[in-house]
């Protein structure tokens, strides 16, 4: 090896040795008889010294050929400093060398490498590799290659098996486009990239594996958000023989355990919440529960006496800000304002304050204190606190309401990265209707089977059925989701029917698998949870992108390699495909 030791492990303890490090320069002192130069690798920092009269003089002439980024290899005796630094692991000691060997000159990096760098987004994308360098980015990497080994270990203790799954498929549909790959040898055709590895799963446990597991890459082409990647990984489960209870039971374990093993966070059982009830208190099927907070409907209260905006609303939802009676006028508009964004979408925000001189509110032209008091009562509010009250379409509403919460929460200090707070969503509905394709869609996915006890509604009110789905939830953000399959063709055919597939299209798309279903299929489930997501919460941070090396910008563009990019004539036409792309500007 070109090293002896690392630029993070030397102590006052290995005093007087000889060592060779080797490293990138961090930062280089200049101050005539004294020079320093701050050598960096993954490890840590340890500081070169060079003193006139001590070091040759053809050091100082090396050192000061170096610039930053310079890659060294530095051969000298450990030193005890005479100032210290406590700030860093080695900041005892120094190195006084006797040979310093540049081992690649480098240019001047375009944004600092530092833990506060002055690089924009763009710019760091473009050059990944140095923003890599960065402590921050390399240990939200260490941490995730941490987490796979911890989910690797707790799923092989309970005979999980890890089985690759292929990435050139046809369409496994999960709510998004998908990515199509033309296929050179069979002009005319395309495999699609999974958008996970849901049928392979499924498949495995009719090959008996019993147990699956895999850290594996997924491919959606929809619109990306900070929590949303073109290509992202699951960590994606299959069992046999189980029920939804012991699907729940097993991945709670394996995520009580990541918190434990990496963060030596105890959590609690997870509370359980029906998709109905996330709906109702919360506005949305990922709920935050690090606050209370919940939306109370306040309709019949409020309609019938002449506020024309409520008495013509399908609903009136409140929410209860506790202790911000005193929110001032400014406040109040700004809130308003928010709530008028295009983004949310509501046309007004009305307030009630219940202060030491009792309730007031916006409305009070048509509220009566005693009305206003049972709304009061009503939203469990008490003196000192804020009612804040929307109204309109339910659907809207109630979306809006969540995000209205969410940023009453933000404000209030009650969201906080270092609380985690997990959950179960339970109980979706089976089916969501597409207003746009007039159709049922699959809510989780068509393999998802039916509340047994609601089977009988399939035919007569499908929205009513539930399904045996299940999302894991922490901090507002669904971590992971999955259900207990179909496994008899009949069933599987039927819901395709459901779905708008006919018997024609269904056998095209998914033959194999209800084929496999008449092989001995034996009942199963599973759950695929975000790994991204998960590394993202477990670093404390809201976007995704810094837990992965080589992420796509919010164009799913990688502006390092530039791409996607255009192919050549030649190569279109080894892969038969005949196009004129007209591009959009
Ligand atoms: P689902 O579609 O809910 O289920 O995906 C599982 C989990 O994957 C994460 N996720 C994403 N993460 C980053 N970028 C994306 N574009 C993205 N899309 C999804 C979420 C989500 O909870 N086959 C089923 C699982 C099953 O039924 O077992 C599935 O893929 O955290």
């Amino acid at each position: 090896m070109l090293r002896t030791h690392t630029c993070g492990e030397l102590r006052l303890s290995d005093k007087g040795k000889t060592v060779t490090l080797c490293g990138w320069v961090q930062r280089i002192r200049d101050k005539g008889k004294l020079l320093w130069i701050d050598l960096r690798d993954r490890y840590g920092i340890t500081q070169i010294t060079l003193e006139e009269g001590v070091a040759h003089s053809q050091l100082f002439e090396i050192a000061r050929k170096i610039n930053r980024e310079f890659v060294l290899q530095v051969v000298g005796t450990v030193e005890e400093r005479i100032s210290k630094n406590d700030k860093i692991a080695t900041g005892d000691i120094e190195i006084r060398p006797t040979q310093i060997v540049i081992l690649n000159p480098a240019k001047l990096p375009p944004f600092l490498i530092e833990d506060d760098t002055d690089g924009g987004d763009d710019l760091r994308m473009k050059y990944r590799y140095l923003d890599l360098r960065r402590n921050v980015v390399r240990n939200n990497l260490i941490l995730r290659h941490r987490m796979a080994i911890a989910v690797r270990n707790y799923l092989d203790k309970l005979q999980f098996v890890e089985v690759e799954t292929p990435v050139l498929i046809k369409s496994t549909p999960e709510g998004a486009r998908d990515f199509v790959v033309p296929s050179r040898m069979n002009p005319g055709e395309f495999y699609a990239l999974p958008q996970s590895p849901q049928t392979f799963k499924q498949l495995l446990m009719v090959s008996g594996f019993d147990r699956y597991y895999q850290i594996v890459k997924c491919f959606r082409d929809e619109d990306l958000r900070a929590d949303r990647q073109p290509e992202f990984t699951q960590i994606d489960c299959e069992m046999s023989f189980v029920t939804q209870e012991d699907i729940l039971d097993t991945f709670e374990g394996l995520i009580r355990y990541l918190f434990k093993e990496i963060k030596g966070i105890e959590l609690p059982a997870f509370p359980r919440i029906t998709y109905a009830d996330a709906m109702k208190y919360y506005g949305n099927d990922k709920p935050d529960l690090r606050f209370d907070m919940k939306i109370c409907d306040l309709t019949d209260l409020a309609r019938g006496k002449g506020f024309q905006v409520f008495d013509s609303a399908e609903v009136v939802l409140a929410i209860c800000a506790k202790g911000c009676a005193d929110y001032t006028r400014k406040q109040l508009d700004e809130l308003t304002e928010w709530v008028r964004r295009p983004q949310i979408g509501m046309k007004g925000l009305v307030w009630v304050k219940w202060s030491n001189d009792g309730l007031k509110s916006s409305v009070d032209k048509f509220y009566s204190p005693d009305d206003l008091e049972k709304w009061a009562i009503r939203s469990q509010a008490q003196q000192g606190d804020l009612l804040l009250l929307l109204s309109g379409p339910e659907k809207t509403t109630r979306k809006a309401m969540s995000e209205l919460r969410l940023e009453m929460g933000e404000r209030l200090g009650f969201r906080k990265k270092d609380n985690y707070k997990a959950l179960w969503v339970v109980d979706f509905p089976l089916l969501e209707w597409d207003e746009e394709a007039n159709r049922w869609n699959a809510m989780h996915h068509p393999f998802t089977s039916a509340k047994s006890e609601d089977i009988s509604f399939l035919e007569t009110n499908p929205a009513a059925v539930r399904a045996n789905a299940y999302d894991m939830v922490i901090n507002g953000v669904e971590v992971g989701g999955g259900s207990i399959r179909i496994h008899d063709r009949a069933m599987q055919e039927k819901m395709f029917e459901l779905l708008g597939l006919s018997p024609q299209e269904a056998k095209l798309k998914f033959g194999f698998l209800m084929e496999a279903f008449e092989y001995g299929a034996p009942p199963h489930g599973g759950i695929a949870f975000g790994f991204d997501r998960l590394c993202a919460l477990f670093g404390g941070a809201d976007s995704i992108r810094d837990f992965i090396a080589f992420p796509k910008n919010n164009h799913g563009r990688d502006v390092m390699i530039d791409s996607p990019s255009e192919i050549s004539q030649e190569q279109l036409k080894e892969l038969h495909i005949a196009v004129t792309f007209v591009k959009q500007t």
